[in-house]
């Protein structure tokens, strides 16, 4: 494969695993780094041992060695960024959610298309191999016509009002935390394994910590607060919790809850899809195991192991079974997709159909669903359809 070089831009919890996950690639060289002002780009570039530290993402895009960048920052950074990116002529890896909103999006995903850069949203749950062979098994008919989608997203690390995120101020995360951030994900993970898009919503989102101790300065992401930190009193308007019915093409039927302030739930993604012959259900925490349910016989799990899955997802389980796979294999999965297509001089117009690996075109959709979500909730829980262009 050609060697590729390329940039980092934010590096606090989800930077330095896009750094790991494209090293295991071989072919792929991260040689810069960027962070914000008040988190030194150096200290970083040592810590990972990456060559090059910029004072600003705009020097890292100065820098014509670069073919390729991740856009790791806070939500309400990725537009600026990924614009600027695509105007150096880089390829754009850019973290979800893709914009703040949709009509965000909707820019970046011209821009990318008129530039004719490789961009990629990381909705990295696609590349567990379970979920493929889920997505592979539902498209060959074997549970029937898809009746019901259900399941929930729901962690614990904004339980107290001590804990804290960019990702609650509206500015920076978005008009949704719980749904934008980890809602995002479950939509275009149940989307991707039954092959149907949502096309109406009825939501209810609320905030359960109405009031949080706000760091006066900055704190690692997911880090618990420090007793003798500077605190001060922030009212959240955007969501921890929320519940969704959706409805699909087609007519299918789902529901899904998301919350970010249940004890005990650390990352705990499940989705279940209901067919008029059988049922299957992935559950992100025990990722090797795929239920299978049945009427009329008794039900059962597919162990992942390659030789039992579909052709189509063979690939994407990197060890035999019993050798367990998780989250950072299904991320250096998407990051193999994404840069084999760069490695090979893919055209994002002229070769889409061989692209493999969620766009900005995915990306768009994913923010459409949440701004109808959010709508949806703030005109009293009425039905809304995902308004796309
Ligand atoms: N795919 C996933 O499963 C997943 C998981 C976690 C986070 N994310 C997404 O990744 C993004 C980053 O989240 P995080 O949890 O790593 O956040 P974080 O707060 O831990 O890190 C953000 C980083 O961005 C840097 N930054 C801020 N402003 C910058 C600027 N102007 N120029 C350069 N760097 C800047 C900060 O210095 C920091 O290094 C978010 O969009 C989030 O939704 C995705």
């Amino acid at each position: 494969m050609r060697r590729i070089r390329t940039g980092l831009i934010g590096a606090g919890f989800v930077g330095p695993l896009h750094v790991e996950a494209v090293r295991r690639l071989g072919f792929v060289e991260v040689v810069a780094v960027a962070t914000s002002s008040r988190e030194p780009a150096e200290k970083k570039a040592e810590q990972l041992g990456i060559e090059r530290a910029y004072r600003s993402y705009e020097e890292l895009l100065a820098d014509d060695s670069i073919e390729a960048v991740h856009v790791c920052t806070p939500n309400y950074k990725h537009y600026e960024v990924v614009m600027a990116a695509l105007e150096s002529r880089k390829h754009v890896i850019c973290d979800k959610p893709l914009g703040l909103t949709a009509a965000e999006a909707r820019a970046m995903r011209q821009r990318a298309a008129e530039t004719r850069k490789v961009n990629a949203v990381t909705f990295n749950y696609r590349f567990n191999p379970l979920v493929q062979h889920a997505r592979a098994f539902i498209a060959k008919g074997e549970i029937g016509k898809v009746s019901f989608m259900h399941g929930y997203y729901l962690q614990d690390w904004l339980l107290y009002e001590t804990d804290f995120s960019w990702r609650l101020e509206f500015d920076k995360g978005g008009p949704s935390c719980a749904v934008g951030d980890i809602g995002s994900h479950w939509c275009d993970t149940a989307q991707f394994m039954s092959g149907l898009r949502i096309r109406r919503v009825l939501s209810s989102l609320s905030t359960v910590v109405p009031v949080r101790k706000k760091p006066v300065g900055s704190r690692e992401a997911f880090a618990a607060a420090a007793s003798e930190e500077m605190v001060e009193d922030y009212v959240v308007t955007s969501d921890d919790l929320a519940s969704v019915m959706v409805e699909f093409e087609g007519g299918a039927k789902g529901m899904f809850s998301v919350g970010q302030v249940c004890p005990g739930h650390k990352n705990d993604l499940q989705i279940e899809i209901n067919g008029s012959k059988a049922s299957i259900g992935w559950k992100q925490e025990r990722p090797n195991e795929l239920w299978m349910g049945y009427r009329d016989r008794a039900n059962g799990a597919l162990l992942r192991e390659p030789g039992l899955l579909d052709e189509s997802a063979r690939r994407y389980a990197n060890l035999p079974g019993g050798h367990n796979e998780g989250w950072a294999d299904a991320f250096k999965n998407l990051m193999s997709n994404i840069y084999s297509f760069i490695a090979e001089g893919g055209d994002p117009v002229s070769d889409a159909s061989r692209i493999d690996f969620p766009t900005f075109e995915d990306g768009y959709r994913a923010n459409c669903v949440v701004d109808a979500i959010v709508k949806s909730s703030a005109s009293g829980s009425l039905w809304t359809d995902v308004e796309y262009e």
